[in-house]
């Protein structure tokens, strides 16, 4: 199923959980863990994040809030500004406008893991291998109290895949009718047209889109646990 509205939606222990947010915060946790990050702390919260680099000098900081990097942050969160690094063992900490407080909400869950384009083959493999009866949460990020046409785009693209290889029993999940039969060109183009797309590219982040459209640039399955994203 597909949530944003996630009052009254109690997630189990046992569900597994996907957490969908291409643009970007998604994009750009694939990306750091493909550029030496090896640890990222998730955190709602600006001055939490502040304070660990207080602390801990070493520790790189990434943030944004509505799109815009937070001054005096290492870095935005943004895939391209990782892309290409080589941040040897590093430690960083990540907070963000909407995936990190969906994060806070699918803690509820053992099994917390994070999608994008650039790593869906890896998210492809982990739910075809699952035992049928096991219940998966497609989690999309949104944008505040939105869904985003982007991350459910990509849910119904990654459940057409699935339903390629396995039958799925799909609850709660509304297929608009304008993605039915869509080609992965006609997505991108639809991608480009959504409201965060337009608030990026009108920050000049276009570079950002592009990059995140990319499949499965990395082999990187991100998870969460004990506070921290790591990849399998
Ligand atoms: C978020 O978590 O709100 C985002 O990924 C927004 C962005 O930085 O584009």
């Amino acid at each position: 199923m597909i949530k944003k509205k996630f009052d009254n939606f109690e997630i189990k222990q046992d569900d597994l959980v996907i957490i969908i947010d291409i643009l970007r915060a998604c994009s750009t946790i694939v990306t750091a863990l493909n550029s030496g990050i090896d640890k990222i702390i998730p955190s709602t919260n600006i001055s939490e994040v502040q304070n660990l680099k207080f602390k801990d000098n070493e520790i790189l900081i990434a943030g944004e809030r509505n799109g815009e990097k937070l001054p005096q942050f290492d870095f935005d969160n943004s895939p391209i500004c990782f892309y290409n690094n080589n941040l040897k063992n590093g430690k960083l900490a990540l907070t963000t406008t909407n995936c990190t407080k969906t994060i806070e909400i699918a803690k509820a869950s053992d099994s917390i893991y994070f999608g994008s384009f650039l790593n869906f083959k890896n998210i492809l493999n982990l739910l075809s291998g699952l035992d049928s009866d096991k219940r998966v949460i497609l989690m999309s990020a949104g944008y505040k109290t939105d869904e985003s046409e982007e991350d459910n785009l990509f849910a119904y693209y990654l459940t057409q895949e699935l339903q390629e290889l396995r039958n799925l029993k799909l609850v709660n999940f509304e297929i608009p009718p304008e993605f039915e039969g869509l080609s992965n060109d006609n997505m991108k183009q639809i991608i480009f047209k959504t409201e965060h797309s337009k608030r990026l590219i009108s920050s000049g982040k276009i570079n950002d889109i592009e990059f995140s459209l990319i499949f499965d640039k990395f082999d990187c399955l991100p998870y969460y646990a004990n506070g921290s994203i790591k990849k399998k």
